[in-house]
C-alpha cells in the first residue's frame, strides 16, 4: 500500500496529518491527536525512554527505536511508526509483553512500553541476544521501581521470538510539508539544497534534531522554515577507502559506530556510550560537530586523527581541517548557508595506538564531563609520535599540540610525569554543574596515568569500567 500525501503509517494504518495549528512532536501527535496513550511522556528531553517508538524507513525492515518526544512530526512524514499498541493487544499480547509479565518485569508500568519497544527493536535486529546487547538496548530507558534484573531476564527469555515487524508497505517520502507554522523543506540531493539556499533567506538546518529540538517550545507561533538534511542522499553515504572512511555529514551516530567497529575498534566504547540507541539513531555526526559543544564526544577523536571536513554551501564545496573548525564556545566557522557535507576520518598509522575515553556522571546516556583522545606511537618505550585532544577542558574541544610536541622523544614514564605536572598550562577547565575545575584537572591527569598503564601492559585500550 502506498502511503498518501501528508500521512504517517502508524501500526500499519495510514493516518493523515491535518488540522494541526502549531508544530508539535511525534509524541504529542500520537497521544493527543490519535489517543495512542500507551506511549508515555517522562522527561520530554530524550533521557528516560518512556516515549520510545519504533521507526522503519522505506520498508527496509530495519526497525530503530527513537524518542518520540525529541522528533518533530515533520521529520517522520511518510515514515512507518510502530507504537506499543501495534505490538499486541490484551487478547493477543506480543511475546515480549508476556515475558515481562512472567518475569515480573513491571510494577508501576510507566516505563514498561518504552522498555518493550527497545526490547522488540533488539529482538528484530541481527544482534546476538547477550547481557551486553540487552544492556545497550535498554541504556536509554529508565526504570525507577522494578529494577533492571527482571527486565533483562524478560528480554533474554524472549530471545527466540525474533519477529520481523516489516510492514511491507511502499513508503512515499513526502517533499516539502507545512505543519502549523513550520515548513519543512526536504531537498533530496545537494543540488536541490543549493536551489533552496539561493532562494530562501530565513531558515535553520535540521538533522536528527536531538539538540535543536530540545530548544523549547517546539510549539511556537513563529513562522519557521527548516531545511531537513536527513533526506539528502549524499549526506547519508559511507565510503570505505584504503586510507580513510568518508562519512556523509548526515550519517547517524549508530551507523558511524557500526562502520568503525571492524577497523577502529578503539572507538567502539565511547560511541556505544553516546546517549542511547534512541539518541544514536537520530543524532548525526554533522549535528554533533555543528553544536560545537566543548563536550561533544566526536571532536576529540577527529582532532587526533587529523580529519578533514567537507563544507557545502551556496558558493560550492570546500574542505577544511577539523582543527580550523571551532571558533569559540558553541561557535564554528560555518556561514549561515553552509553545512558539513562530509567527514573524512583517516585510519591511524598501524604503528600507532589509539585511545578514546569519556568520563561522565553515569556510564550510559550521559554527556562527558571530560574526555581525552590519544593517537600515539612509541618505540622502545620512547614516544615517537603523539596527538592529544581533550573535551570539557576549554571553550571548544581542544587539540593539545604544544603539550604533545613537548612529550615526543621522551621516555614514557618521564613524558607522563611531564604531562601530569604541566597539563594545567595547556587547558582552561571551568567549574559547572558537571564538575569543578579541580575535578576536571585531576580527571585529565588520571587519564594520562591510564594511558601509561595501557602502554606498559601493551593493551590497546582499557575500558573506563576496568578500574
Ligand atoms: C538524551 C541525550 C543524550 C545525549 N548524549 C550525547 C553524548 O553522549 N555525547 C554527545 O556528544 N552528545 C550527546 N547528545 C547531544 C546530541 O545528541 C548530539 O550532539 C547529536 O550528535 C546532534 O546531532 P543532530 O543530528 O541531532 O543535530 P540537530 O539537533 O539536528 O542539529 C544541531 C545543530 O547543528 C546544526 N546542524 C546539524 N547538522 C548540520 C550539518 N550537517 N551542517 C551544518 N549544520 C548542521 C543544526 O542547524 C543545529 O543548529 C545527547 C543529547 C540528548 C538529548
Ligand atoms: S519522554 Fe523521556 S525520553 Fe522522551
Ligand atoms: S515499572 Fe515503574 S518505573 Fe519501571
Amino acid at each position: 500500500m502506498a502511503v498518501l500525501e501528508n500521512t504517517i503509517l502508524v501500526n500499519g494504518k495510514s493516518i493523515e496529518v491535518n488540522h494541526i495549528q502549531y508544530d508539535i512532536t511525534l509524541l504529542d501527535w500520537l497521544r493527543n491527536y490519535n489517543k495512542l496513550t500507551g506511549t508515555k511522556e517522562g522527561c520530554a528531553e530524550g533521557d528516560c525512554g518512556a516515549c520510545s517508538v519504533i521507526i522503519e524507513e522505506n520498508g527496509s525492515g530495519n526497525l530503530r527505536p527513537i524518542n518520540s518526544c525529541l522528533v518533530r512530526l515533520g521529520q517522520v512524514m511518510g515514515g512507518s511508526i510502530t507504537t506499543i499498541e501495534g505490538l499486541g493487544s490484551d487478547k493477543n499480547p506480543h511475546p515480549l509483553q508476556i515475558a515481562f509479565t512472567n518475569k515480573y518485569a513491571s510494577q508501576c508500568g510507566y516505563c514498561t512500553p518504552g522498555f518493550i519497544m527497545s526490547g522488540v527493536s533488539l529482538l528484530n535486529s541481527n544482534k546476538k541476544i547477550t547481557d551486553d546487547s540487552i544492556n545497550d538496548a535498554i541504556s536509554g530507558n529508565l526504570c525507577r521501581c522494578t529494577g533492571y534484573s527482571p527486565i533483562i531476564k524478560a528480554i533474554k527469555s524472549a530471545a527466540k521470538y525474533r519477529i520481523t515487524q516489516n510492514n511491507k508497505q511502499s513508503i512515499k517520502k513526502n517533499k516539502n510539508i507545512t505543519i502549523g507554522n513550520v515548513t519543512y523543506l526536504k531537498p533530496s540531493n545537494l543540488k536541490e539544497l543549493k536551489n533552496y539556499l539561493d532562494d530562501i533567506k530565513n531558515f535553520e538546518f535540521l538533522a536528527g534534531g536531538t539538540d535543536l529540538n530540545l530548544q523549547r517550545p517546539i510549539i511556537n507561533q513563529k513562522e519557521d522554515k527548516l531545511i531537513c538534511l536527513g533526506s539528502i542522499v549524499e549526506l547519508n553515504k559511507i565510503t570505505h577507502l584504503k586510507e580513510k572512511i568518508v562519512f556523509g555529514g548526515g550519517v547517524t551516530i549508530e551507523s558511524f559506530l557500526e562502520a568503525v567497529r571492524p577497523k577502529m575498534p578503539e572507538l567502539v566504547e565511547i560511541l556505544q556510550r553516546f546517549g542511547s540507541p534512541q539518541i544514536r539513531n537520530q543524532g548525526t555526526i554533522g549535528g554533533n560537530l555543528c553544536t560545537s559543544s566543548p563536550i561533544g564526544d566526536i571532536a576529540p577523536i577527529l582532532l587526533v586523527l587529523n580529519s578533514d571536513l567537507g563544507i557545502f554551501g551556496r558558493n560550492g564545496f570546500k574542505k577544511i581541517n577539523i582543527k580550523n573548525f571551532f571558533r569559540g564556545y558553541r561557535k564554528n566557522v560555518l556561514k549561515k548557508d553552509e553545512i558539513i557535507s562530509s567527514v573524512e576520518i583517516p585510519y591511524a598509522n598501524p604503528k600507532n595506538k589509539l585511545f578514546s575515553w569519556k568520563l561522565s556522571k553515569r556510564y550510559d546516556q550521559d554527556i562527558s564531563t571530560v574526555s581525552l583522545a590519544i593517537n600515539i606511537q612509541t618505540q622502545k618505550n620512547v614516544i615517537k609520535e603523539l596527538h592529544i585532544a581533550a573535551g570539557g577542558v576549554a571553550a571548544t574541544p581542544k587539540l593539545l599540540n604544544k603539550l604533545s610536541e613537548l612529550m615526543v622523544e621522551k621516555k614514557l614514564d618521564e613524558a607522563i610525569k611531564f604531562a601530569i605536572d604541566n597539563v594545567e598550562k595547556h587547558i582552561q577547565p571551568i567549574s559547572d554543574l558537571r564538575g569543578s575545575r579541580h575535578y576536571r584537572l585531576e580527571a585529565i591527569k588520571g587519564l594520562f596515568r591510564r594511558l601509561q598503564i595501557c602502554l606498559m601492559q601493551n593493551k590497546n585500550s582499557l575500558s573506563i569500567m576496568d578500574f
